[in-house]
């Protein structure tokens, strides 16, 4: 009898705030028109000085699992994908670890660009399909507009804010994660980047001075590149679920500009209707962009159990992918689990050992 890895939780998190293209027609030479007509996007939201990559994490996790009705402790793997993590390191995901509360959960960051969280819910129901874990957590978070040059009207149109959250769960029924695939072609990497603050470019005056540590971006070349894989990557993870097109009851694909996502449903000759969209409201949110667009899809009522769905994404990297996923809902459970209670005990838990590593260490640094 095989393993399954079913998506039984969703959530997703956005800041309040927002911009519209009016709002940024008074920060660049821009307006409404050029950006609704070549992107399809009207507006974005975007964090407070208060708000971060992790906490918007935090907010669509705790939903994810309330969904799903199971406590944070139950979590093996926390995946959180970004390419605005909190830091270099820690990640983000171990921010998240002890934020939600997830005693036994091992955590960590992906970076494959707005791909990442197809990337990652593969891994995550991979680990699962081979036995290794029961329950994990994937989160594709961003706040992007932190790394975006307000004064750069090429870039600062397109992005967003935002994170969502699935969990996912073994069974023995069939069904959940059908088939991914994932691809990658680093030879594009610099037709959207960041240049500065790593190891190759650290941060110093002259990066911050010639504006290294924002993201730059080939419009044109990474428009190109997505409308030739989209169709091509969700027809082979249909194909290697065995399925047809005309079996795939919804595309939910990557958010960055309505034309590509027309132009992909064209080549596959697919009819938009069958597509889920909302560009319009949040712009490019990257790799939180897949699940913000699910969330909303099932609030609509556009999802039901037994659906077949297709993620499709591609970014950075360059890397792109797609999944195919039978829907499944949450599993029936009881008692009602309030997986946000558990933040308290996590705050306390976690105050508690930054205060037994002082002592050990005051202790420690007597003996030596
Ligand atoms: N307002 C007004 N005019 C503008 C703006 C703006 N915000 N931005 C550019 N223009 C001008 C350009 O300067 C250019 O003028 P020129 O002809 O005098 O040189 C003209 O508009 C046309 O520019 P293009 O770059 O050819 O415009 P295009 O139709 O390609 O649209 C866009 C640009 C929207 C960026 C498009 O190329 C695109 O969406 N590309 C994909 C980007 C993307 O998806 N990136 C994210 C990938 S996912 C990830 O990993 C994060």
């Amino acid at each position: 009898m095989g393993v399954y890895a079913h998506i039984t939780g969703w959530g997703m998190s956005v800041p309040e705030k927002t911009l519209t293209n009016d709002d940024l027609s008074k920060m660049v030479d821009t307006n409404d028109d050029w950006i609704t007509s070549r992107t399809g996007i009207k507006e974005r939201h975007i964090v407070n000085e208060h708000q971060s990559t992790a906490s918007l994490a935090v907010e669509a996790s705790i939903r994810a699992l309330q969904v799903a009705n199971i406590s944070p402790a139950a979590l093996d793997l926390i995946i959180v994908s970004t390419s605005s993590p909190e830091h270099i390191f820690p990640a983000t995901a171990c921010l998240v670890q002890d934020r939600i509360g997830a005693l036994r959960a091992g955590a960590f960051d992906l970076s494959a660009a707005c791909s990442g969280f197809i990337y990652a819910l593969n891994i995550a129901a991979q680990c699962i399909r081979a036995g290794s874990m029961k329950t994990a957590l994937v989160i594709g978070s961003e706040t992007l507009s932190r790394f975006v040059d307000w004064q750069d009207r090429n870039t600062c149109i397109l992005f967003g804010d935002g994170a969502g959250a699935f969990v996912l769960q073994a069974s023995d029924q069939a069904g959940g994660v059908l088939s991914a695939v994932m691809r990658s072609d680093g030879s594009g990497g610099d037709l959207l980047s960041l240049p500065a603050g790593g190891s190759h470019l650290p941060t110093s005056f002259d990066t911050v001075h010639n504006g290294q540590h924002y993201i730059h971006m080939n419009g044109r070349e990474v428009f190109r590149f997505a409308t030739r894989v989209m169709a091509q990557a969700t027809q082979e993870a249909v194909e290697k679920a065995s399925l047809k097109m005309d079996d795939i009851n919804l595309i939910i694909p990557h958010q960055a500009n309505i034309r590509i996502i027309e132009a992909a449903a064209r080549g596959l000759d697919f009819p938009m209707e069958r597509v889920a969209v909302n560009v319009d409201r949040y712009g490019n949110t990257s790799t939180a962009s897949i699940p913000l667009a699910t969330v909303e899809a099932l609030e609509q009522g556009r999802i039901k159990p037994g659906d077949r769905i297709v993620f499709v994404g591609f970014g950075g990297g360059l890397t792109w992918g797609a999944a195919t996923v039978q829907w499944s809902g949450p599993f029936p459970t009881r008692p009602i689990v309030w997986p946000h209670r558990y933040r308290w005990t996590a705050r306390i838990r976690s105050i508690l050992r930054r205060l037994r590593r002082q002592i050990e260490g005051i202790i420690w640094g007597r003996r030596g």
